[in-house]
């Protein structure tokens, strides 16, 4: 019997965890999961709500750290696993995506010999301002065992000097979590009573979400930005589910002042099921988020991404998914071409077929 412990932190680790708990639970006679939860965020909207909706067990460990600086919040989640990793047999740990939490955990484990495994690794957006670009390539040197959910992501990998045996085509977990909950969603009308979304109207609606630093930390890029997605609402109306590190940003009242010029209409962070029942019905949907770019391209549904770039380019190359970045000119234009000419068609990558879990686990029986 193998001790894995899967860890998660931040929302988008939720949906990428979801399947593969669920998959482990059929080979419970091998490998016993341990679901560690750094607490990295921790908000009901942000965190109770996919446990729920997922149907995620309850993390087995929770080490509650919170929010902080980058190092702060780094340094805590290291000290609570290190421990962890200490008073416990285990025998690798596995983590997913980009996020602080991935990386701080596969530190600990990289220093302890404890063997590692990333789901989603290989991804680079070759911009080390990002974060999570940092999180990825380290954690990447640190991981014996890598997931990938496209081809191009061995390229990068073995351009590191990651040896190409370690890593592994298995498709998209996040996608697994779609297609597994695509049919739970409630109707249009029923989500927008639910969360008082007021966007009535036979010209369809458009979805914004925007939490990135590079987007949101300044406020006259965010300020453009705003000022721009609200010439798009006069044509089309923009749901605004509001990330908490934009809210707090958003409280001035010269910003608030422009978004009050459109038809955007905020809410709160919404619940798993919520977003993805309005993302399927969506006409378009502008993100700086990395997730969002690939479930957008598995419904069929127009992205514009806002970000100068993609770790994600098969949402470019396959996908619906067209990069303009903070550029008024090139945002009005996108949103034009997706309002007139309905946007880029385009097709599921390959194997984004809902069985991503199902390979990993395979692998891991074997491997462990
Ligand atoms: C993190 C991830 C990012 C991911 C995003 C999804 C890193 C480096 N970034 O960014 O890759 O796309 O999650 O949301 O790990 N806050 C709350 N409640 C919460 C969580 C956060 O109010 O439940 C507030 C805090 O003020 C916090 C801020 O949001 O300081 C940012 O949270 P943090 O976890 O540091 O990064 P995110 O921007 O959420």
């Amino acid at each position: 019997m193998k001790n894995l412990y899967c860890i998660v932190g931040a929302r988008p680790n939720f949906m990428k965890i979801a399947p593969i708990m669920r998959e482990l639970k059929g080979c419970s006679e091998e490998i016993t999961p341990v679901l560690v939860h750094t607490g990295q965020h921790y908000d009901k909207s942000m965190n109770d709500t996919f446990f729920t909706q997922l149907e995620i067990p309850k993390p087995d460990i929770h080490l509650n750290v919170g929010s902080g600086s980058h190092a702060v919040q780094t340094a805590e989640i290291m000290k609570g696993f290190e421990s962890v990793l200490i008073n416990n047999k285990v025998d690798a740990i596995l983590v997913v995506g980009d996020v602080n939490s991935t990386i701080a955990c596969s530190l600990v484990a990289a220093k302890l010999g404890v063997r590692i495994v990333h789901v989603e690794a290989g991804l680079r957006s070759n911009d080390r301002t990002m974060p999570e670009e940092i999180n990825r390539i380290l954690t990447d040197q640190l991981s014996d065992l890598l997931f990938i959910t496209e081809k191009e992501a061995k390229v990068n990998l073995v351009r590191e000097g990651i040896d190409a045996n370690k890593v592994h085509f298995v498709g998209n977990v996040m996608i697994d979590t779609l297609y597994h909950n695509l049919e739970k969603t409630a109707q249009i009308k029923e989500i927008m009573s639910h969360n008082n979304i007021d966007a009535k109207g036979d010209a369809g609606y458009g979805i914004i979400t925007l939490h990135r630093p590079s987007n949101v930390d300044n406020p006259v890029v965010l300020g453009g930005l705003m000022s721009t997605l609200c010439d798009i609402s006069k044509k089309i109306p923009l749901i605004f589910p509001v990330h908490p590190r934009t809210a707090q940003k958003i409280k001035t009242s010269e910003l608030q002042e422009i978004i009050s010029t459109g038809n955007i209409i905020c809410t709160a962070p919404l619940a798993y099921l919520d977003l993805l029942g309005l993302m399927r019905n969506a006409t378009l949907v502008l993100t700086d988020s990395g997730g969002i770019q690939e479930e957008t391209t598995a419904l069929g549904i127009p992205c514009i991404t806002l970000r100068e770039n993609t770790e994600r380019p098969i949402t470019i190359t396959n996908g619906t998914n067209t990069l303009a970045g903070v550029d008024r000119q090139k945002i009005l234009a996108a949103a034009e071409d997706v309002l007139i000419n309905g946007g880029k068609v385009g097709r599921i990558p390959e194997l984004w077929d809902g069985h991503a879990a199902t390979r990993i686990v395979n692998i891991l029986r074997s491997w462990l």
